[in-house]
């Protein structure tokens, strides 16, 4: 992901760099376009102006008033000596002004110059001007013997036919200045060069008054511009003795534009850094902005990817911690954008989850306990359950010995007497007489009685007689009167305590183990019964003032001998029928039971 951020930003960032460096180069272009142009516009403002100059000149000698119909030499000719004189001293003509005839002569000449008199014939402009009949300006020419380098303006004077009448002419001295101060009067830069060329490329005048009369470097070439009057633009290289300085090339911008009037041109040489250089300070400064924007978008694409891919991998690590089970660290993004929230509610989920997981490995603990309890529980019961069916089958065992016992100690030694007795009447029937009958009588009445009470304890028909009230007392009297304690009932409520049969012989049963605890037990001396009875319930209570004992401990171990299964016993019985039994004892404080039965199963 963060490649692809990296990726992309810089990919755009290309894009917008190659679209900068297309503007950049068109920029560029333009920018060299323009500098040259200028320069060339230059050259030919300079040109227009030195053209101006010679015009203005031309016509100077164009208005030299001819009166006199024919000029021969020897005539008078102060009238045009004074003309020549007001043009020499108002003109650019530093060597002086002529007038020639038509055939080449000297007339007339301001100042006089006595060397020029036998040799003008032999210029070559003189000739040209002649047959040509048009103004001349000359390249540079050397006057010989005297070597003096001049330059000559030649205008045709005609009569009113159109025939020449005369030449007039100045002569102008390339040294002289007077185009020099106007060259060097423009402002321009230090290295600039603007010179004024002839058609044989000899420098008439330039800004470096040491380069005049010199021939220029590209002299051919500029003089086959300034003949065919073509301006032009393009790039050369300097080679040249500078003042005071060593030989050096320089590549320049060459700027030329010829002259209307003359067949001269103006030259414009400016180093090609100067010309350049708006051009070369676009360029640096594209070149600075693009590192910039290069760095710029680098430090942005790194500074996004990071920014999005850190907390996405914090989420990631978050996300894997949580699949091995690990929801303790919380997940921690510190941005408030998008994945920020994803981050919170990350971590809200993570909370959630954590708290579920709690909860429900604490409800499995509690569900654990509470099966270890029940479990518990069950054990225990199974054991007492065991325990009341050893008791059950031994309390059988023990009633059949018991009963066995009665009727083999008493009931079969008393009918053994009675046969014995009977078998003596058979053989000595005269003995018998109403004293051994009456004998016989007690023995069966005592066998009778024996009997009755196998059946009493078997099940007390007292019960069935005459009920539960009755069969309480009956118990009382049979099982404490003779241990000396005193008892005492008290039976509330309405109407006959004759109840379901069912009922009748479980409350029987369970009132006969309490009576029977308290005399094998409590060394009481009172009991307390108390029996009462609603619509719904029967309460029974019996209260005792002897040892009393720790009803837990009993409940809580329950001895092989079946000590405690009186007690559960009682409790299960009454649970068989809905009923409530409650044991209030502790040791030294006397023992009461109370019983609350429902009258009906199902209460
Ligand atoms: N009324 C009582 N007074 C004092 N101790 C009693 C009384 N009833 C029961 N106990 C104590 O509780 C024990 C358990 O009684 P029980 O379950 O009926 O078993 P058992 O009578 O066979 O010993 C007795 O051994 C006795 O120590
Ligand atoms: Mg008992």
């Amino acid at each position: 992901m963060q490649k692809r951020i990296i990726f992309s930003v810089i990919f755009s960032t290309l894009i917008i760099i190659i679209a900068l460096g297309l503007i950049s180069y068109i920029s560029i272009n333009t920018s060299i376009e323009n500098s040259l142009e200028k320069r060339l516009e230059l050259s030919k403002i300079i040109g227009r102006y030195i053209d101006y100059i010679l015009e203005e000149n031309l016509k100077k000698l164009y208005d030299l008033s001819l009166e006199k119909d024919t000029l021969s030499p020897g005539g008078d000719f102060s009238d045009e000596k004074r003309a020549l004189k007001s043009i020499y001293q108002y003109s650019i003509f530093t060597e002086g002004v002529f007038l020639l005839d038509p055939y080449g002569n000297m007339l007339v000449s301001y100042p006089q110059r006595r060397d020029l008199r036998f040799n003008i014939l032999s210029i070559p402009y003189i000739s040209r001007v002649i047959n040509e009949k048009k103004p001349v300006i000359s390249d540079v020419y050397s006057i010989q013997p005297i070597r003096k380098k001049v330059i000559f303006v030649l205008v045709p004077i005609k009569d009113l036919s159109g025939n020449i009448k005369a030449v007039a002419g100045g002569m102008l001295d390339p040294t002289s200045y007077i185009i020099t101060r106007i060259l060097k009067s423009i402002p321009l830069e230090k290295d600039t060069c603007v010179e004024v060329v002839d058609s044989h490329g000899i420098i008439i005048s330039s800004n470096r008054p040491s380069r005049i009369l010199t021939s220029s470097d590209h002299d051919r070439f500029l003089s086959s511009l300034a003949i065919a009057k073509k301006s032009s633009i393009g790039f050369c290289h300097r080679c040249h003795l500078e003042e005071g300085h060593e030989s050096h090339r320089t590549n320049d911008i060459m700027a030329f534009a010829p002259l209307s009037v003359a067949s001269w041109g103006v030259l414009l040489r400016e180093p090609q850094e100067i010309v350049f250089s708006p051009a070369a300070t676009m360029k640096k400064r594209f070149l600075i902005l693009g590192i910039i924007s290069i760095f710029a978008t680098l430090t942005l694409a790194i500074g996004l990817s990071r920014s999005i891919v850190k907390p996405v991998q914090t989420l990631i690590r978050a996300t894997r911690r949580i699949g091995e089970g690990d929801l303790s660290l919380p997940v921690r993004v510190n941005s408030k954008d998008e994945i920020g929230v994803l981050a919170e509610s990350f971590d809200n989920m993570r909370q959630k989850l954590g708290e579920s997981l709690e909860k429900i490995k604490k409800q499995n603990i509690e569900l654990e306990n509470i099966v270890t309890e029940r479990t518990k529980q069950l054990r225990e019961s199974q054991k007492k359950i065991s325990a009341l069916l050893k008791k059950v089958i031994s309390s059988q065992e023990e009633e059949r010995r018991r009963i066995a016992r009665e009727l083999h100690d008493e009931t079969l030694q008393e009918i053994s007497a009675f046969l014995m007795k009977m078998d003596m009447c058979r053989l000595y029937p005269e003995k018998i007489n109403v004293e051994k009958i009456e004998e016989m009588r007690e023995i069966l009445v005592g066998i009778h009685h024996g009997i009755q009470a196998i059946i009493q304890n078997l099940r007390p028909s007292v019960l069935d007689d005459l009920g539960l009230e009755s069969s309480i007392k009956w118990l009382l009297e049979r099982n404490l009167k003779d241990r000396g304690i005193n008892y005492f009932i008290n039976i509330r409520g309405r109407g006959s305590l004759r109840l379901d049969q069912q009922v009748e012989i479980t409350l029987f049963r369970i009132i006969q183990e309490a009576i029977t605890n308290v005399a094998r037990h409590s060394h009481a001396e009172n009991v307390f019964v108390l029996l009462k009875k609603d619509k719904d319930y029967i309460y029974v209570e019996i209260e005792d003032d002897g040892v009393g004992f720790d009803v837990n401990e009993v409940l809580n171990s329950v001895t092989p001998e079946g000590r405690g299964l009186g007690i559960i016993g009682m409790k299960e019985r009454a649970a068989l029928f809905d009923g409530l039994l409650s044991i209030c004892s502790s040791p030294g404080k006397g023992t009461r039971i109370s019983l609350k039965f429902p009258l009906k199963k199902g209460h």
